[in-house]
Parts: structure tokens; sequence; C-alpha cells
């Protein structure tokens, strides 16, 4: 054990990249290091990335800014930069930044301990980014330790094979490829002997699950196989993508006990037009078709989705389809983006970029219709009972927090006959603009 010390880290970006600096997390503490909540006094400072748009992958180099300084003082520091930026920039970060001594691709993750050993000896400057596409090596990382100690991730499978024309997924995080059911079967029965009471299941595009596998299970049979594990009460999954959206997985929806009512499936734009540049590959009516098959096999299903507004040649006409598919799906609650070119992708030299103050004023559209749903959404819940996981205690002193099967935050009091990992009946009091507030019955 060459490091006995403190190591943080530091994490942007989507839930598998969460997930990914869980499991490096524990990979550092196997390792002997111990977690610290600043990185001035740490030996391993690992920055987790994100690339997905401009203003996310800027946030990687203002963080490199800073810690330039730091490592002057403490030359011994191990500077790691993870993810997706990592992934893309590759070995010209070691070039740019001196002070950097890690750029560690996702497909490396299982080797940052070795590494870590490694520079502290040798102090050599290393790139691991190449893709190795062995989704076995996930297991071996399996089950990390979590933040939550009821709630917890499992990676179902890596990368994307879609090339959406405005994304860089499929180029930070190599082909899909989907695990093996039975380690995935193993790894959540693991997970509920450790005490957790609900799992998400993680995928770029996790309802294609299986496809890539021969003779393997298809999503809604892995749903199934999942139900049976003991201990586990809640399954949830993300992201599920429209294209691969079909009535086996409405039916484990409506059918499974545990699989929880709540789909997030992006639609991105409501113009068929836009669609089709973005090369999603559906239009805006077969969205509709999907959802009407889960509204009527599972009523009760919240859908979520992404959308992003300003996407090259996108006119008012077309930004005007959007507005109307927000009104005609009524989302429980949807995240929207403006259009950010990202380098390698087929969007970045379209030419009809839009401009910026359009963009700005088309999100702030979105934001205001969307707003205005959610909370209609929320005031219906008033005087209902919901179904709440205890997930931990809330801000307020003597509060919980929760979330309903629908994935809708609740907060309620404390009425002290429960803990955390119960599953409470709640009435919900108030519906607020981003969450409910409610009482145990
Ligand atoms: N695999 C998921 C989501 C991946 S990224 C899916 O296919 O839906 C999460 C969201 O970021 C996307 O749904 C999209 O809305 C948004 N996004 C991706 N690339 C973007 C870009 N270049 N500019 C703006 N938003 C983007
Ligand atoms: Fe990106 Fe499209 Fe893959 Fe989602 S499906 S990760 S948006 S390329
Ligand atoms: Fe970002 Fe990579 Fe996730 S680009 S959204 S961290 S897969």
């Amino acid at each position: 054990m060459a490091h006995s010390g403190k190591y943080f880290i530091e994490t942007y970006g989507c839930q598998m990249n969460e997930h990914d600096s869980e499991k490096m997390c524990e990979l550092l503490e196997r390792l002997g290091l111990q977690v610290d909540a600043s990185p001035e006094q740490a030996d391993v400072v690992v920055i987790n990335t994100c690339a997905i748009r401009e203003k996310a992958e800027h946030k990687v180099y203002s963080s490199l800014g800073t810690l330039r300084n730091m490592k002057r003082d403490k030359p011994e520091m191990i500077v790691v930069v993870a993810g997706c930026v990592a992934q893309q920039q590759k070995a010209k970060l070691l070039t740019k930044f001196h002070h950097l001594d890690l750029v560690l691709g996702a497909h490396h993750i299982s080797e940052l301990p070795e590494l870590i050993e490694h520079i502290g000896k040798t102090r050599e400057r290393i790139s691991r980014v190449e893709f190795c596409n062995d989704v076995s090596s996930l297991h071996m990382l399996a089950p990390a330790r979590g933040s939550s100690p009821v709630c917890s991730y499992v990676t179902v499978m890596q990368g994307c094979s879609n090339f959406c024309a405005y994304c860089v997924v499929p180029f930070t995080r190599g082909k899909e490829q989907s695990r093996d059911s039975l380690e995935i079967i193993e790894e959540v029965s693991e997970l509920a002997g450790r005490g957790i009471k609900e799992i998400t299941l993680l995928g770029q595009n996790v309802n294609a699950y299986g496809k890539d596998l021969e003779n393997g299970r298809r999503f809604s049979q892995l749903l199934e196989k999942l139900s049976l594990v003991q201990g586990i009460e809640r399954i949830r999954f993300t992201t599920s993508h429209p294209k691969d959206f079909d009535s086996s997985l409405a039916e484990a929806i409506a059918g499974l006990e545990k699989v929880c009512e709540h789909v997030h499936l992006p639609l991105q734009s409501g113009s068929d037009k836009v669609l089709e540049a973005m090369g999603r590959g559906y239009k805006f009516s077969d969205y509709l078709d999907k959802i009407q098959l889960l509204r009527i096999r599972a009523p009760e299903c919240a859908i979520t989705a992404d959308m992003i507004v300003g996407f090259p040649g996108e006119s008012d006409d077309d930004f005007e389809a959007t507005v109307k598919a927000l009104h005609r799906v009524r989302f429980d609650q949807i995240f929207s983006f403006k259009f950010s070119p990202r380098p390698g992708t087929l969007a970045e030299h379209m030419t009809d970029q839009v401009p910026e103050e359009i963009k700005k004023a088309r999100l702030a559209k979105v934001h205001e219709i969307q707003d205005e749903i959610t909370q209609t959404y929320h005031r219906q819940l008033e005087g209902s009972v919901v179904e709440a996981l205890i997930e931990g205690h809330g801000r307020l002193q003597g509060q919980f927090f929760g979330r309903t099967r629908t994935n809708k935050i609740v907060n309620f009091s404390d009425d002290g006959h429960h803990a955390v990992g119960d599953i409470v009946k709640v009435t919900i009091l108030r519906g607020l603009k981003h969450s409910l507030l409610g009482e145990i019955v």
C-alpha cells in the first residue's frame, strides 16, 4: 500500500458519472486513502468530468487552474482527470496542464489503484484512454459503495451506438455494450444483502439492453429477473430511448410490482424536421403512439424528458412544434438545454446555427411552460396518499425526504416511528414547484 492519506473527488455530469465516481471512491479506499472534503490536503485529487455541453467542459479547466496553485505547495499531490473530457481530449491534457498526472478514460476505471501506485513511485505522467470494450471489468468493480444507504445505481450497459448529431457520448463512452445478466443479478443480490431497497439501472440507452448480446436477455426480461431478488423493493431505470421503447416495457411497468411508474424518455424536439436532422430515429407521432401505449397500460406512470432548443436550422415554426409538443404530452418534468456545438459531432459545423439570444429566449419559454405544467401536477396530488421510500433526513430538523414511485421528491416530518429505508404512505399537503410536502399517514 503505497498511499495512506487523503483523496478528494469532484464529479460533473450524469448519473453514470456519479456512479463511476462511487466506484473510484471504493478503489481509492481499498488503496488505504480516506476521503477529504476539500482538495487542499489531499494526496490524490480526481476530477471526474463531463463533456456534454461546452459549459460542462469548461468546469474542468477552472478546477485544474485552482489545483495548479495547490500543487505548487504540495508537489507530491497526484492530479487525475477522469470521465468524458479525459476521453475526448486524451493526452493533449497532459501537454496543456503540466501539473496533471493522469488522464483516465471511462473504460480504465478499474486500473486506477495500480496507476496511482505507479505514479507515486515513478512520477510518470500517464494517459489511459484506449477503448477496451470489455464490460467484464465492471463486474470486478461491483458492488460499489454508493452515497445512499438504501438506494444504489447498477450499470447494466455502457456506451452508446446511436450517434445523435449533437452528442459526444458515443465518442466518450464507446459503443453500446450490455453486461451479462447473471452478473447484474448477482450484483443486485449483493446490494440487497447490504440493505439496499431501491436500484436504478443505468445505461445511456437502457431499454436497448441485451440487443447487442447473442441470445441475451432483453430489458423487460432483465426487469422480470431482477424483480425476483428478495429485499429489493423498487426498481428504476434510466435513460430510455424512444426508438427502442416497445410494448414489453409498458407491460413490465404495468405488471411488475417493483418496477416504479416512471420513464425518462427524452423527446429532444417536437419538430420532425429537427428530429430527423438530429438522427433520433422517430417522428413526433411515433413518440405519441408510444406514450399512448404506456398511458393505456400504466396510467399512473410519470413521463419525463430532455429537450434541446436551438439545434442548427431550428426555425420559429420548428420551435413552435416543440411548444405544442410540451402542451400535448404534458410531461411531469423535463430537463431542457440550449444546443451546444460539440467537437467531433455531426452538428458542430452544421450551417444555420441559431443565435445565442434566440436560444436563450426559447429556453426561457420552455421553462415557463413546463414549470406551470409541473406545478399543476404537483397541486393535483394535494390530498392524495402516495408511497415514499425514506431516503434520508431533510434539511429541516425532524424531517425526512424520499421519492414517490413516480420519482417526485417529497419531504415529510419524522413521526418517530420510522427510519431511513422504510416505505411509508404519505398524505400530500402541498404541491410546490420542485417538490411535494406531506405527512406520514
Ligand atoms: N442517452 C440519453 C441522454 C444523454 S445526454 C438520451 O439519449 O436521451 C443527456 C441530455 O443532454 C440529452 O438527452 C440531450 O437533451 C442533452 N444534450 C446532449 N448533447 C447536447 C448538446 N450538444 N447540446 C445541448 N444539449 C445536449
Ligand atoms: Fe447521446 Fe443520442 Fe446516445 Fe443519447 S442516444 S447518449 S443523446 S448519442
Ligand atoms: Fe457527461 Fe459523459 Fe455523462 S458527457 S452526461 S458525463 S456520459
